[in-house]
């Protein structure tokens, strides 16, 4: 039996500060949802620095927390807990998030529910359109990329992911290898639009080894080869040759994820749907592709709005909601976690992640 739920979701596990009030009244209802990037702080540094991330959540938390309750029209009297992100994540900013959630449940006796980031995001798709279990999760983002059985509330089975650099990465290096800004996916997007994906065959790693892990780290060598090979040859690269070489890059990351999706859905039997959240999933090209492989599967195709697909506290918010809802509880002693894999049963994926716990 439901009851109204009111949750406070506070994310602090990379660079964005968020805080979020969700309520569940027979639907859910996303009050408040603020979220505050810190892409101008690491600018300078090309990647974000752990230090300056943890700082900045600390500092600016509490008036998120405020912002998010304020716009929500409702103070910590109408909330029936808090939920926080507890890792995976840089730990300086997990903490934050978590000191502060601490505090607030101390002052005022409300429950405090511990939720994994990637928990976050793998059950969004219920926040947004109620899918029921079990479903197929693609998780594209700039830290992370994998493919998730999400069979209930506190049961993820990770069926495959990449074993180096994530897609989101890999656009972001393609960018800056081609002298476009950052975050890279969207130049990059653009630029393809505008080329010819068949003048350069880059290469579709691990489509030979069976299942559905990938590998993104040399498509990056390859297109660095072929820059530089078109740099001696005619001592630089025109508009064109930039426009071409997005456009091959990115054909072949859409090609190894729908080839890699297609496999997952076999894996993964009965689903009622297969959703995407990170990130790269605003990639039309990406996205259209995928949206053919679920055609061919017969299985329909669950893309959340950007603002849900990308880091953000209102599914942290609903992620606590699911857990009181099922029962789980938190153990008030428990910790922040740099690494928590939400399947413990598979292998680490080597080197994923490089740029931070980030999905
Ligand atoms: O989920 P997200 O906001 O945070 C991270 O986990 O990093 O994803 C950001 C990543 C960046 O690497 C960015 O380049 C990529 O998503 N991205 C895209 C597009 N928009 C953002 N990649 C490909 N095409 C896009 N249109
Ligand atoms: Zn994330």
């Amino acid at each position: 039996m439901d009851r109204t739920l009111t949750l406070l979701g506070i994310e602090s596990s990379c660079d964005d500060t968020a805080a979020a009030v969700v309520r569940l009244d027979g639907t859910a209802q996303i009050l408040s949802s603020e979220v505050l990037g810190q892409t101008p702080l690491h600018a300078a540094f090309g990647g974000v620095v752990p230090e300056i991330a943890a700082r900045a959540h600390a500092e600016r938390l509490d008036g998120v927390v405020e912002d998010a309750l304020a716009k929500a029209g409702v103070t910590l009297a109408d909330l029936d807990g808090i939920a926080v992100t507890a890792g995976p994540g840089l730990i300086g900013g997990v903490l934050s998030g978590v000191m502060l959630a601490r505090g607030l449940a101390a002052a005022t006796g409300l429950p405090l529910i511990a939720v994994n980031h990637l928990a976050g995001h793998a059950l969004t798709p219920r926040l947004t359109d109620g899918t029921a279990f079990p479903y197929l999760m693609l998780l594209v983002s700039g830290g992370h990329c994998q493919f998730l059985l999400v069979e209930g509330v506190d049961r993820f089975r990770r069926l495959g992911g990449t074993i180096d650099d994530a897609p989101g990465e890999a656009f972001d290096k393609t960018a800056k290898l081609l002298g476009l800004p950052q975050p890279g996916g969207p130049a990059v997007e653009a630029e393809a639009a505008l080329g010819d994906p068949k003048r350069f065959q880059f290469p579709r790693p691990l489509l030979d080894r069976e299942g559905c892990d990938m590998s993104f780290s040399g498509l990056k060598t390859a297109l660095l080869r072929a820059r530089d090979a078109l740099i001696a040859e005619k001592g630089g690269i025109t508009l064109q040759d930039r426009r071409d070489l997005c456009a091959g890059f990115q054909a072949a990351v859409a090609e190894v994820l729908a080839i890699k999706t297609a496999r997952a859905l076999g894996l993964a039997g009965d689903v009622t749907a297969l959703c995407v959240a990170g990130g790269v999933a605003a990639n039309s090209a990406i996205r259209a592709m995928l949206e053919t492989v679920s055609d061919r599967a017969g299985v329909s195709f669950l893309a959340p709005p950007l603002r849900l697909c990308t880091d953000n506290a209102a599914m942290i918010a609903w992620a606590g909601i699911e857990r009181m809802q099922a029962g789980l509880t938190t153990d008030p002693g428990f910790a922040a976690r740099p690494r928590w894999p939400l399947d413990d049963t598979a292998p680490a994926l080597l080197g994923s992640g490089k740029k931070g716990a980030k999905a």
